[in-house]
């Protein structure tokens, strides 16, 4: 029987666990299975951490979210199809949940599976190393220091790609007066009211941030994009400017000669794949895109079909497309799936990643994404979910938010799993301050 390393218990990894649990029930063997979080809980970016910066070990702080952040796609696009929303909460739910509800409810299911036995908190991989026709991986206990060396036949990377920052530099950056930040350390809005922010970027950490600030009170929300802008119809005090030239005292110059006075800089600028624990010839190297090559069927490492990787991709979908992928690295696992020839497999890699560099807008791109999901779907035993209904939800939600940014999280879709409609939450995104789970649940009166 396998031997097999999970690294992280973040949602990938958890649907990694599930996946292998699921496959017990219906009468499977079930491997030996080792699962490494250097967290001291499960959930991944799911959980909120005040802390920047090291943590009391002295290693990087992986929590990249923040206070009073809502979903920024409707849950219905990433319910679990074995495990939906309205079973978790015993009563339909609104569209955009803030964080802490989405926690519960991923935390929900891994609950019901019996699985946290299968990983190690606090222990931190710190090495991976091919052994032969197997692995060896060292990990390191954070608690006591001490040091394991194991042996095992798979590894499945779900380490996550959203918790090493990418900071670029600008020319004034040394003697800026104010702060400056990175988004992966940005924790609470609230410490920018009244405060002229300048955000660089033009995704999705930028818009949410930015819309953060304004709605916590800043004086003025300045977003600098390098390529293209995000184009919204930003409310008043809010403004999107080409790309920061550079720093003058306090104030931000930008490309377009546009000026702003700045009490503090958020670099939203992304995130970079960094997996320091791997050995060069098993390393992903890729930006942020939806289909990094060298991944079959964007999981297996094509070099080396052994390995794994989980939602390395830029995400429209996730936890049911991370479903997607656990099923289908499980069915590979157990050689209910043969991998075809080389040649094949190169092919195969070529196509999508082809394709993806023929996509010209958000549209076509979570076509794209749909279609990988549902294309993996075919091959394995993942419960019915109507993807096509996910994928006219996220044409609406982008049609929302270019309609009106403001107030896209107030709509309301329905299930693709149970075919509910979510109600209407009882206080619209904009004063809606109190993001805890108890404010959210109450009825609308
Ligand atoms: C600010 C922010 C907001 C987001 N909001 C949404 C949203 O609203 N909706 C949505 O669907 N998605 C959202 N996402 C996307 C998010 O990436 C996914 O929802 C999800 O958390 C990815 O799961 P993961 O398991 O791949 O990675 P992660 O959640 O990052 O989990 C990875 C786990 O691996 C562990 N780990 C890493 N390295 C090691 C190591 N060497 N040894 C041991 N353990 C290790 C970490 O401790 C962590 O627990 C957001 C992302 C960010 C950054
Ligand atoms: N729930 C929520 O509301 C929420 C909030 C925040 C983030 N998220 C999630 O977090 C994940 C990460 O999003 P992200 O926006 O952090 O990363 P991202 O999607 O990878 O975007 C990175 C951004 O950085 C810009 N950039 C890179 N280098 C730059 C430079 N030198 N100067 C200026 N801009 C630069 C890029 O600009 P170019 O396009 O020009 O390259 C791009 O706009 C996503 O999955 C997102 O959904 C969700």
């Amino acid at each position: 029987m396998n031997k097999i390393a999970i690294i992280g218990s973040g949602p990938c990894g958890l649907s990694m666990l599930r996946a292998f649990q699921q496959a017990e029930k219906n009468g499977e063997k079930m491997p030996e299975i080792v699962c490494f979080d250097k967290q001291s809980d499960w959930g991944g970016l799911w959980n909120y951490s005040w802390r920047t910066g090291s943590d009391q070990f002295g290693d990087a702080v992986p929590n990249s979210m923040y206070r009073y952040l809502w979903s920024n796609g409707p849950k219905e696009c990433l319910e679990f199809a074995d495990y939906n929303f309205e079973e978790h909460f015993g009563k339909p739910i609104p569209s955009f949940p803030p964080r802490e509800v989405l926690q519960n409810y991923i935390l929900g299911r891994a609950k019901k599976s019996d699985i946290k036995k299968y990983i190690k908190f606090n222990t931190l991989v710190t090495k991976v190393e091919v052994n032969g026709n197997q692995f060896s991986v060292t990990s390191k206990n954070k608690i006591n220091n001490k040091i394991s060396r194991d042996i095992f036949d798979n590894v499945i990377v779900a380490s996550g790609h959203f918790s090493v920052p990418f900071i670029p530099e600008y020319e004034g950056m040394n003697s800026f007066p104010g702060r400056i930040l990175h988004s992966h350390d940005f924790r609470d809005a609230e410490e920018f009211r009244n405060k002229n922010i300048v955000v660089l970027g033009s995704s999705y950490s930028a818009e949410d941030i930015a819309l953060q600030c304004y709605k916590y009170g800043a004086k003025s929300v300045t977003i600098g994009y390098r390529n293209n802008p995000m184009g919204f119809k930003w409310p008043t005090g809010m403004k999107e400017v080409h790309y920061l030239d550079k720093l003058d005292g306090k104030k931000a110059i930008f490309k377009d000669g546009h000026i702003q006075d700045a009490d503090a800089i958020i670099l939203c600028t992304g995130y970079l794949h960094h997996f320091p624990f791997l050995e060069e010839s098993l390393k992903l190297k890729t930006h942020n895109r939806l289909y990094p090559s060298k991944l079959y069927k964007g999981v297996a490492w094509q070099d080396n079909l052994n390995l794994f990787y989980l939602g390395m991709q830029d995400q429209f979908h996730t936890f049911n497309m991370f479903d997607a992928q656990a099923w289908y690295v499980r069915d590979m696992i157990l050689n209910k799936i043969q991998p075809p020839s080389s040649e094949e497999i190169e092919k195969d890699i070529l196509n999508w990643v082809s394709k993806e560099e023929k996509l010209e807008d958000p549209l076509q791109m979570i076509d794209f994404q749909t279609e990988y999901t549902i294309n993996l779907c075919k091959e394995i035993d993942y419960p019915k979910i109507d993807f096509e209904l996910i994928r006219k939800h996220f044409h609406q939600w982008e049609h929302d938010k270019i309609e009106d940014i403001v107030n896209y999280r107030n709509k309301s879709f329905s299930s693709a799993v149970t075919g509910s409609v979510a109600p209407l939450h009882h206080t619209d995104w904009l004063e809606a301050m109190d993001d805890s789970m108890d404010t959210f649940m109450k009825i609308k009166s």
